[in-house]
């Protein structure tokens, strides 16, 4: 008889897509970035005044890691986690070299084996919408909380809430009828922008007082980086540089144009549809 194949292992892709292309890419823009993301920076760096333990759950390059280590300063522990190797290699040089207490750690948060009872905050600016099982993710993240710990994170909003974000794969779906759409309701930006789901989730994983709550930022980013940014992100980033040099170039004219309401002089702007989301554990 055939042996059972092995069982998946959990969060394969997205840890194939946060090692490769999606990791260097985020790695490379990683000042554009922070730039473009400061303002949810800022509201999980204040919210965490008074913590003592925090942990930044999909930390990236470890922006949120690093505010929130400054706001509290060297009493607390500011522990970053990512599934990405590169990102987190980068968060490392980075703390390094603004001479950050924040630690950075390279594991998977849905399987990670967290000591429990460690941390009394956990925070995450659009690094949790990627779990393939997102309620044994939080499960996983509230056995790692003291009793009375505190969720606070941002998320996405729905795509269509967030126009800036599409614009992209919408001008060029005509000549690339083979580009993948984004899967619907599996791991990905948009995952959280259901409230009723992100509540169901939060309570399937023991968090109390889910909660929700609409939060805007107007990001810009400057006019001479809004093509590399384009071409680099989302599911035109990963399906340009297999194209041949001439489509490459009409699909870049044909997004660049639509882009155009979103240029204000030598700025892009756009508002951001964000859910703050927070529990306690
Ligand atoms: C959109 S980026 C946000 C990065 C960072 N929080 C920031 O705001 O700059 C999403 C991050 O989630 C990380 N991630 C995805 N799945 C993960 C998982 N299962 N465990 C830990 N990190 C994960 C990715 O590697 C990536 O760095």
């Amino acid at each position: 008889m055939a042996a059972d194949p092995a069982p998946p292992t959990p969060n394969a892709d997205q840890a194939a897509l946060w090692n490769g292309p999606a990791g260097h890419a985020w790695v490379q823009a990683q000042a554009l970035m922070d730039d473009i993301l400061a303002p949810m920076a800022r509201p999980l760096a204040e919210g965490a005044a008074g913590a003592q333990a925090v942990l930044d759950v999909g930390c990236g390059a470890g922006a949120v890691s690093r505010a929130i280590a400054r706001r509290l300063g060297p009493a607390a522990r500011v522990t970053g986690l990512d599934i990405s190797e590169p990102l987190i290699a980068h968060a490392r040089r980075l703390a390094a070299a603004e001479g950050s207490a924040a630690q950075f750690v390279c594991a998977d948060a849905q399987t990670c084996g967290f000591e429990p009872g460690v941390f009394d905050r956990v925070v995450s600016r659009f690094g949790v919408m990627f779990f393939d099982d997102p309620a044994a993710a939080f499960a996983n993240l509230r056995r790692a909380c003291r009793a009375g710990a505190r969720l606070h994170l941002i998320a996405w909003r729905s795509a269509a809430e967030n126009p800036f974000m599409t614009t992209a794969e919408r001008a060029a779906a005509p000549l690339l009828p083979q580009m993948p759409p984004r899967p619907a309701g599996g791991p990905g930006q948009f995952a959280f922008a259901e409230a009723a789901r992100v509540r169901a989730i939060l309570d399937a994983a023991g968090w109390s007082e889910p909660a929700l709550h609409p939060f805007d930022a107007d990001c810009a980013l400057p006019k001479a980086e809004l093509m590399p940014y384009l071409t680099r992100f989302g599911p035109l980033g990963l399906v340009l540089p297999q194209l041949e040099p001439e489509m490459r170039e009409r699909v870049t004219e044909a997004v660049g144009r639509a882009f155009q309401p979103f240029v204000e002089g030598d700025q892009v702007r756009f508002r951001a549809a964000c859910w703050q989301i927070s529990a306690v554990a």
